[in-house]
C-alpha cells in the first residue's frame, strides 16, 4: 500500500509505540486518528502534530477499546472529518497480569472489537473500499514468558485471530488484509513499574530471567517496522522487530 493521503485510526495512541505509530504515519502523509482513553496526552499529541504538519492532518478520539460503543463513535468520527479510512492499528495493550480481566479485554477483545469494526467500516462488501488491519503482538506471542502469562497468552491470541482473519478467504470477502507486527522489548511505560504488574510479587526472580538479555529499542524503530509492513506485508503474515533490528516475517510450520 502506498501511504500518501491514507487515513489511519491507531488506538493507544497517546503514548509510547502507539504515539511513534502515529508521528510516523503523518510524517509518511497519513491522516490520523488518535484514539486513547488518555484525552490529555492524546489532546496534546494532536497539537503537536497539528503544528508540526499543518491542521486537516490529526483528530483526537477518546476512545476505550473495551467499549464498543465508544471504539464505534471513533471509527463514524474519523470517517466523518478524514472520508474514510484505509489503515486501522490495534495497538492499545496493557501488561499487568494483577488485573487480568481487563488486561483481557484491552489486549484481546479490543483487538477483536477493532477487526471486527474494520471490517464493517472498511469491508467491500459493506460498502467500504478495502485496507489493512495491523494488529500490534508481541515477541511473547511466539515465545511466552514464565513471569506473565496471561500478557503472553493475550499476545499468542493475537497472531492466531491475524493469521485466521488474515487469510484469503476473508480477504475475498471483505477485501481487508489483517497482519500482526510483534514488538520485543521497547522503551516505553509499559516496562516502568513492572514488580507492580505480575501476578504474585514472586514471579519477579522469573522475569528478571525472562527480561534478562533484553535492552528495549526504541518506539520509533517500532514505527519504521510498521511503515515496512503496511508497505510491503501480505495479509495473515505476522512480523517480529527486535533489538532495533529491521522487522522480519515469522514462519510458522503446516502440520
Ligand atoms: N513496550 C514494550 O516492551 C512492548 C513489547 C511488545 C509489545 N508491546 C505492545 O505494544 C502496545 C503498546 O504498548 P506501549 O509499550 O506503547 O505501552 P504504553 O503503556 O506506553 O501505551 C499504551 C497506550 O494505550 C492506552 N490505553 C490503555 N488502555 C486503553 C484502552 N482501554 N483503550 C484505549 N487506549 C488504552 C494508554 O493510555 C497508552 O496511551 C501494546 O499492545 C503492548 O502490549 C509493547
Amino acid at each position: 500500500m502506498d501511504l500518501k493521503r491514507k487515513v489511519a485510526l491507531v488506538t493507544g495512541a497517546a503514548s509510547g509505540i502507539g504515539k511513534a505509530f502515529a508521528t510516523e504515519l503523518v510524517y509518511q502523509g497519513v491522516q490520523v486518528a488518535v484514539c486513547d482513553i488518555d484525552v490529555d496526552e492524546g489532546e496534546k499529541l494532536m497539537e503537536t502534530l497539528t503544528s508540526d504538519y499543518g491542521k486537516d492532518r490529526v483528530i483526537f478520539c477518546q476512545c476505550d477499546v473495551t467499549d464498543y460503543s465508544q471504539f464505534e463513535d471513533a471509527f463514524q468520527k474519523t470517517i466523518a472529518t478524514f472520508g474514510h479510512i484505509d489503515i486501522v492499528i490495534n495497538n492499545a495493550g496493557i501488561m499487568n497480569d494483577r488485573f487480568w480481566e481487563l488486561e483481557v479485554d484491552i489486549n484481546v477483545n479490543g483487538v477483536i472489537r477493532g477487526t471486527l469494526l474494520a471490517q464493517r467500516f472498511m469491508g467491500t462488501d459493506r460498502g467500504g473500499h478495502g485496507g489493512i488491519v495491523v494488529n500490534i503482538g508481541s515477541n511473547v506471542s511466539i515465545n511466552p514468558y514464565p513471569s506473565v502469562p496471561i500478557y503472553s497468552a493475550t499476545k499468542a491470541a493475537i497472531v492466531n485471530f491475524t493469521r485466521a482473519f488474515g487469510h484469503q478467504y476473508h480477504v475475498d470477502l471483505t477485501g481487508v488484509k489483517v497482519m500482526a507486527l510483534c514488538p520485543s522489548a521497547t522503551d516505553s511505560k509499559l516496562l516502568q513499574d513492572v514488580s507492580k504488574q505480575l501476578l504474585w510479587a514472586r514471579y519477579e526472580d522469573a522475569w528478571h530471567r525472562d527480561a534478562a538479555s533484553s535492552v528495549p529499542q526504541r518506539a520509533d524503530h517500532v514505527a519504521k517496522a510498521l511503515v515496512h509492513v503496511l508497505t510491503t506485508g501480505k495479509s495473515g503474515s505476522v512480523w517480529l522487530v527486535e533489538k532495533d533490528q529491521p522487522p522480519h516475517e515469522i514462519t510458522f510450520p503446516k502440520i
